[in-house]
């Protein structure tokens, strides 16, 4: 495969002719080709999709701390190429099964002079789009001040851009951002784009460990640039020299539902490394939560604690009762009065406050059969943390508990650590020290058995293939942005976060709110900006092992009809199909249920979301079983929903349909449809 191009370079009156060599891999189906080269003595690659440029020239290289940087001079010195095809099986998922069916080129460049290797640059190519990554294997020891790696976009004068600021105030909570491709500054990935031809391209990172979080920079219209978070010293990466970096991944489609079917990011992961998983349980649960973000209870001790013996056993049976598998208690441990966002410190993670005996708390789950859902609030202060960490997940095991929630609150940039000397550091929640810090704890839970479902969390890279245990997270704008947020979620933030932040694996998103009048109605309080119905189709949009159903239980008590739709959606799937949708305006999931245990149904569900447009959307249901009749229960907006005045007016009815009907889904302003397909 390789082809020998003569490049000429021309200045004035001379001229000179060096030789570049350069390798192309096509995606299976050939629609993708990825070509690198060391033209002009520089690493260099280039996209085509469709036979149509996707990303022009676009530098690779390193620059490093007191060690030459890796970038100039460099040629090709070896060239290997390879495929792949194979179905894998994921212990819980969005799917069952995937498939990973790829080509791999891998191109090794070396210095002229010196021969010594600098790289090898390992790129995947599958139908639904690529990763490459850089291997260096050196003896001394390589600080990265600068990661070269360019994505430069062919039809930028042209593309439309949806992304959230990197390196501000936040981590990643904020509204995203529509612009034309060549406005966006510094942003995070997942970062989609969209050219004038339709196709959709999202960049991300697979596998992101042991290494920074790779930001983009707009530096020249059109070209991104790689901006790795650095540690509070001002480097990037720290090295012993030899290191893979994480995929540099292009998820690429015709239309923006192809980025949504795609399995690239797990598939660029390593396989399961901790065995038997039986132990992660995806599912359902009600938490000890919502009442704090409205204001009715505290945190911190007081006359409206929260977290009470009482109150969590009275949760514990309403769990039980209504089939949810656990209940996050919040605020039960000592650390919590005053201030505890700029606290982090005083955090106990074992002692309890007087009002809350865990004893009596966990025979009671045992004998209700719901679990308690453990919590872990850092306030960003990471040293205190480890110091209790085991300790902190032993006290959980002896306590039945499966699963923790974990927090970092803090500033952007102010997470605390205590460094060797003693001194307090401040780093990034994405930057080389947090990646680690992070998998630290989801590998110490699993020696717990402990599943983790991390808040604040460094952006997801797929790595719940490699760490099954590590369930979930946020790392966006969740439920919580609308009982206190300035704004609250927007109407087409929901369908924002389907084409961006789901891009990366699942969200604790926590749907379910019921009661959106706690502040009243309209639209310039802060409440769900969506109807009822929006709110049930999100438990199948917004995919996550685990839903929390948000509210508290009077609000759904209030609501039976209504409540039996979150009672009924499971959480683990057989297959999950994306089957209309644009970026930020709509999305429709079709998923199925995945058999487990004494489960015998062979349902099919379907979410629905609009942004604040009413639409109404034709939908076939090819995808359920042709031999088959399925009575649908249908939960969608009624005739007068629209989401500022009358968000609670909802249909529910029933119906007998087959794989050969059609259903037209009537949405309302931010409005939504959820259906289950009940196998008869
Ligand atoms: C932020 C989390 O996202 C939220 O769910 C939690 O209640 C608070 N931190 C307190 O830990
Ligand atoms: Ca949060």
């Amino acid at each position: 495969m390789r082809l020998l191009s003569y490049l000429t370079l021309s200045s004035g009156l001379f001229c000179s002719a060096i030789q570049a060599a350069s390798y192309s891999v096509n995606s299976p189906d050939g629609a993708i080709k990825f070509t690198i080269s060391d033209s002009q003595s520089q690493p260099q690659y280039n996209v085509s999709f469709n036979n149509k440029p996707l990303l022009n020239t676009s530098k690779l290289g390193f620059e490093f701390k007191h060690a030459a940087p890796m970038k100039e001079n460099l040629e090709i010195s070896a060239s290997a190429t390879s495929s792949y095809q194979q179905t894998w099986q994921q212990p819980w998922g969005e799917a069952r099964l995937v498939t990973d069916h790829h080509n791999e080129l891998a191109v090794t460049f070396k210095d002229k002079d010196s021969k010594d290797t600098a790289f090898t640059l390992r790129v995947r190519v599958f139908n639904d789009g690529l990763g490459f990554r850089y291997e260096v294997n050196q003896s001394n020891a390589l600080y990265i001040t600068k990661e070269l790696t360019e994505f430069n976009f062919a039809d930028s004068h042209n593309s439309t851009a949806w992304w959230i600021p990197a390196r501000g105030w936040n981590r990643y909570e904020y509204t995203y951002n529509t612009t034309p491709l060549q406005q966006a500054a510094h942003v995070h990935t997942p970062f989609t784009l969209k050219n004038a031809d339709g196709v959709h391209v999202s960049v991300h990172e697979a596998a992101l460990l042991d290494y920074a979080a790779m930001t983009l920079n707009q530096r020249r219209p059109g070209t991104f640039v790689a901006d790795l978070t650095p540690w509070s010293d001002g480097i990037r990466v720290k090295t012993n020299g030899k290191f893979k970096t994480p995929w540099r991944t292009l998820q690429i489609g015709d239309e923006a539902i192809d980025l949504l079917n795609s399995h690239l990011i797990l598939n660029l992961n390593e396989p399961n490394k901790l065995g038997d998983v039986s132990w992660v349980e995806p599912g359902k649960y009600l938490g000890i939560w919502w009442g704090m973000h409205i204001g009715k209870n505290t945190w911190g001790s007081g006359e409206k604690h929260g977290a009470t013996t009482e109150q969590t056993k009275a949760y514990l049976s309403f769990a039980a009762e209504h089939g949810f598998d656990g209940v996050l208690v919040e605020g039960w441990n000592i650390g919590w009065d005053g201030d505890w966002f700029y606290n982090g410190d005083v955090f106990s993670f074992t002692q309890a406050y007087p009002d809350f005996d865990m004893k009596a708390i966990s025979e009671h789950s045992k004998q209700v059969g719901a679990r308690l859902i453990g919590h872990h609030e850092t306030s960003g202060n990471v040293s205190n943390y480890r110091k209790q960490m085991h300790d902190a997940f032993e006290l959980y095991q002896n306590s039945g508990v499966r699963q923790v929630k974990t927090g970092y609150v803090a500033d952007g940039g102010n997470i605390k650590r205590i460094d060797e000397r003693g001194h307090p550091r401040y780093e990034w929640h994405d930057g080389q020290f947090m990646v680690n810090e992070y998998l630290d704890n989801v590998k110490l839970a699993a020696k717990y058995q402990i599943s983790i479902n991390t808040h604040e969390p460094i952006k997801d890279t797929g790595l719940r293939r490699t760490y099954p245990n590590w369930l979930s997270r946020e790392g966006a704008r969740g439920q919580e942005f609308n009982a206190w947020g300035t704004p609250p979620n927007p109407p087409e933030h929901t369908p924002m976060l389907a084409f961006t932040r789901m891009l990366a694996g699942p969200m604790d998103f926590t749907p379910g709110i019921f009661d959106m009048s706690f502040n009243g109605l309209g639209d310039k309080t802060n409440r769900p900006q969506t109807t009822l119905a929006k709110q049930l189709a999100l438990y199948v949009v917004l995919y996550s092992p685990i839903q929390m159903a948000a509210d508290l239980p009077e609000n759904y008590l209030a609501k039976p009809d209504a409540f039996q739709f979150i009672k009924d959606v499971p959480t683990d799937w057989e297959t999950s199909i994306a089957l209309a949708g644009e970026v930020g305006d709509y999305v429709v999931f079709a998923r199925q249920e995945r058999k487990r245990g004494q489960y015998t149904g062979n349902d099919w569900y379907l979410g629905a979301i609009t942004d604040e447009h009413a639409r109404s959307i034709d939908i076939k249901l090819d995808f359920l079983e042709s031999n088959k009749k399925y009575e649908a229960h249908i939960y969608q907006d009624g005739e007068q929903a629209e989401w500022k005045h009358n968000p609670y007016d909802i249909s529910i009815n029933k119906r007998i349909v087959s794989a050969k009907d059609k259903l037209t889904l009537k949405l309302a302003t931010s409005g939504g449809t959820a259906i289950r397909f009940k196998a008869i």
